[in-house]
């Protein structure tokens, strides 16, 4: 599912903000800065993000229509991809129009972690992961090393 396009959601209801609490509470418990609907099995357009010093977010159908030309780096992470870090260059600042989850359009600008959340959970979005902007070598090394560190989690879990 983490490979899939996601799709539009349609229907602004109760469902949807019970969903979107949900996320929010996911998100809080795992002490992350975001995420995104198909990493909690729903292949559908929606990410919330909880940055530092900024409220709670949450986009729905969201589209990034501007990025800076500057870009930077940040070591990014991801909860579909636990304890994998790697340097990422990314657009410094976005401008992104979405919903939030009681169907009211926005438009928001941001910069710093906020922007680099964004860009990171709208990937999910469309199939897409920071590993993907990697280096071949680099992302199979990355995997090597996630591949290795699973398999002695798992070999942990089976002892006790
Ligand atoms: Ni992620």
């Amino acid at each position: 599912m983490l490979r899939e396009e996601c799709s539009d959601i349609k229907a602004f209801d109760s469902a949807l903000r019970m969903l979107a609490d949900a996320m929010m509470e996911t998100l809080r418990e795992a002490d992350g800065v975001g995420l995104a609907g198909p990493q909690v099995g729903v292949p559908e357009k929606i990410f919330v993000t909880l940055v530092p010093n900024d409220e709670p977010r949450v986009f729905i159908n969201p589209e990034i229509i501007e990025t800076s030309i500057e870009t930077g780096p940040y070591e990014e992470g991801c909860l579909s991809i636990p304890g994998m870090y790697h340097e990422v260059i990314r657009p410094r600042r976005i401008r992104i129009q979405a919903f939030d989850a009681d169907g009211k359009a926005f438009t928001l600008d941001a910069d710093g972690l906020l922007a680099r959340a964004i860009q990171h959970e709208n990937d999910h979005l469309h199939g897409k992961l920071y590993i993907d902007y990697l280096p071949e070598g680099e992302r199979e090394k990355l995997l090597r090393l996630y591949e290795k560190k699973s398999k002695a989690r798992r070999n942990r879990k089976r002892k006790v």
